[in-house]
């Protein structure tokens, strides 16, 4: 397939919205990460984005919209509490998981009963969902098990020729993707945490959010109960079970005090120096956490373009966004952690 490369011109941006409405597949900018867009109402669009990305076909979409009240078209049901933090929130990184309506087909929502739906603060999305006149179903614009693409080059590498048009912006300022809410029970519940925090959300409604226990404890299940007994949860999120994020090296994250981590990687990497590797270190500041984030993934896809054979990386405290951060980090290891004592 012969992949067009797009500005931000509005004629650009004309000629990718007429793809989105003749079915096609258009990648573009938001403020989180790049999204691979297609008509989310086109059941035939959005297989094909299952089909560009390898991704699972049980794993739902976030649709895209570029107007508050637009969420009225895809659920009968928005609560206060939606309503709220929508309010609050969008246009922004924050996806909201309700009862889906009958005219979003199930290959949208992963053949769920609800559907995951946000506004994202970016102009080129914006004008890009508005002028289609269609809401857009967008997952990450990545190959599927990749690192979530940052940078406009990052989709060209895995997406070129498998897509109608990419679209090259800026780089993302967030870098991580939106924090998804399940607002269908009683108690919101965060699915996938993001930079808007479980604090965050409880200080906009007044009233507890819980984290999927499946989150907790670094790896799927090894949540404890209030006993301390381990127990099995699985992620109430389908994506969230994947194997997601990684990179080629074999990466090994430190946890610990900051000296004595600091201490044990540069150890490490004289071993794997001296046995002939080629060893990245990534090391974030630990009270900067936002940039962390915006950093996170591109310095993955850098490691796997020096051809890394191992990262070594130190975790951040897991509190606020550095609970995001760290989410993307452990998965990326595939929970490969040493505890420094
Ligand atoms: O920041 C973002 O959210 C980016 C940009 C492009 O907007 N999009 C993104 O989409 O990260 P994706 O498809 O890579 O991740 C969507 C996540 C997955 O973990 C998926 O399982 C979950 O949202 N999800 C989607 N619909 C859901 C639903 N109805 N119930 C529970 N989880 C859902
Ligand atoms: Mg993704």
């Amino acid at each position: 397939m012969n992949t067009q490369i797009l500005g931000e011109k509005t004629e650009d941006i004309q000629l990718a919205a007429e793809i989105l409405q003749a079915g096609g597949l258009v990648a573009f900018p938001t403020e989180t990460v790049y999204g691979l867009g297609a008509d989310a109402l086109n059941p035939e669009a959005v297989k094909k984005v299952y089909l560009a990305k390898g991704r699972p076909s049980d794993n739902p979409m976030i649709v895209h919209i570029s107007s508050k009240d637009d969420l009225n078209k895809l659920t009968d049901e928005i609560t206060e509490d939606t309503l709220a933090i929508t309010e609050k929130f969008w246009p922004g990184p924050l996806t909201v998981v309700v009862k889906a309506n009958t005219s979003v087909p199930r290959v949208t929502t992963g053949g769920l009963e609800t559907v995951a739906v946000r506004m994202p603060n970016q102009e080129t999305a914006l004008k890009l969902i508005a002028k289609s006149g269609c809401p857009i179903a967008a997952p990450s614009a990545n190959l599927s098990g990749k690192p979530s693409p940052t940078k406009a080059v990052h989709v060209i590498e895995d997406l070129k020729g498998r897509v109608d048009a990419i679209i090259e912006g800026d780089d993302c300022l967030v870098g991580i993707e939106s924090t998804v809410v399940d607002m269908t029970g009683p108690t919101p519940m965060i699915l996938r945490p993001g930079i808007i925090t479980r604090e965050a959300l409880e200080e906009a409604l007044g009233k507890t959010v819980e984290t999927d226990r499946a989150l907790l404890g670094g790896k799927p299940g090894s949540a404890k109960d209030a006993e301390g007994k381990q127990e099995d949860f699985q992620p109430k999120s389908p994506g969230m079970k994947y194997k997601h994020y990684a990179p080629e090296a074999e990466m090994v994250i430190y946890r610990g005090e900051r000296e004595k981590v600091a201490l044990a990687i540069a150890e490490e990497k004289m071993k794997r120096l001296k046995a002939g590797q080629k060893v990245e270190v990534i090391v974030f500041a630990e009270d900067k956490p936002l940039e962390a984030a915006h950093e996170f993934f591109g310095r993955l896809r850098a490691c796997d373009k020096k051809d890394a054979d191992v990262i070594l990386a130190a975790a951040l405290n897991e509190d606020g966004i550095g609970f995001a951060v760290m989410n993307r980090m452990f998965k990326s290891a595939g929970y490969n952690i040493i505890e420094i004592e």
